[in-house]
């Protein structure tokens, strides 16, 4: 090759492995491949030339011009792309993090009671949130003409179904479609044709637990719902059992936890199963007892959180969410 040209393809090559940037890329264009540019002066010489000289020389300056436009292709190509080219990217940059999900504070909660009942041996059972009234009233010896049957006290659908008041529903399904013994808790979404305010909503969230077998005693319901209750509030927590009615327990009772400056506040009912239910159900009330709880999950993760206000739990607003 002519030394003159060697001389320029050393050249050429360097300076295209340097650019970096669209403005020297045109710089580069001008200087060797614009019409004054080195390769196309290059191409002048050719009439100064011997004949003999001319066909090889013509041919070199030919494959370095095709070179140089391929290679100028591809940076020009390369820069055009920002997030590709080496140099636009700080890798020292921290990343993006993509926003993760969590958890409703309400699904925390549960998870949180039913792993520590999990641990006292209650197995997690769910039910229909559309029941009949056989399964939220009759088997548990709420009577036809009780005031909570009224059509407008609940919701009815037109099949003359309705949507549960109370998880209690799960006891009679549980029983009716297995044999005792039994340890279950059982989560989930009530309705009552409540007023919205503060503290109430026309749908919350229980969570049942029934414990039958030959033995079970009212002091095993307070054993486990102290268990629970100090476990989950911590061990310094107060616990009093109140006296209370239900037509599904007997004897029954309205459990209350000290809460600081504010006193006592009712956290669960509970009571022994009220042996009218287990006949309903199809056991021999002769050969079963039992116990059963059932406490509202807000009421508890207002407690627990320090959250004023039960409506925060269903706005979705993800200023409250993201606190859980
Ligand atoms: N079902 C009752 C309620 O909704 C709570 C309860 C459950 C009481 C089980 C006793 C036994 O208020």
């Amino acid at each position: 090759m002519d030394s003159q040209l060697a001389l320029l393809q050393d050249e050429v090559r360097e300076a295209i492995a340097r650019i970096a940037h669209a403005e020297s890329l045109e710089l580069f264009r001008v200087t060797y491949l614009g019409k004054k540019g080195k390769l196309t002066l290059q191409m002048q010489r050719l009439k100064d030339l011997a004949p003999e000289e001319r066909r090889a020389f013509g041919a070199d300056v030919n494959r370095l011009k095709n070179e140089v436009q391929q290679a100028f292709d591809a940076k020009t190509a390369e820069i055009s792309r920002p997030n590709a080219s080496r140099d636009s990217v700080d890798h020292t940059l921290p990343g993006l993090r993509p926003p993760v999900g969590r958890l409703h504070p309400i699904t925390q909660t549960i998870r949180e009671i039913s792993a520590i009942f999990g641990r006292l041996g209650f197995e997690s059972v769910t039910g229909p949130e559309i029941e009949t009234e056989f399964h939220n009233f009759t088997a548990l010896n709420i009577p036809p003409d009780h005031a909570s049957r009224d059509d407008v006290d609940t919701f009815y659908t037109e099949s003359g179904h309705l949507l549960r008041t109370q998880t209690s529903t799960v006891q009679v399904r549980v029983m009716k479609s297995r044999k005792p013994p039994l340890r279950v808790i059982a989560p989930g979404r009530v309705y009552r044709p409540d007023t919205v305010d503060a503290s109430h909503s026309f749908m919350f969230h229980q969570i049942e637990g029934l414990m039958v077998d030959g033995e079970t005693t009212f002091a095993e319901l307070k054993g486990t719902l102290y268990l629970f209750l100090k476990e989950f509030f911590g061990p310094k927590t107060k616990v009093r059992f109140r006296p209370h009615f239900f037509p599904f327990t007997e004897p029954s009772v309205e459990v209350d936890i000290s809460w600081g400056s504010r006193g006592w506040l009712e956290i669960l009912g509970a009571g022994s199963v009220n042996p009218r239910v287990f006949d309903a159900a199809g056991y021999d009330s002769k050969r079963v007892q039992g116990f059963a709880f059932g406490l509202g999950v807000e009421r508890i993760a207002m407690l627990r959180h320090g959250i004023d206000d039960i409506r925060h739990f269903y706005e979705n607003d993800l200023r409250f969410l993201e606190q859980f």
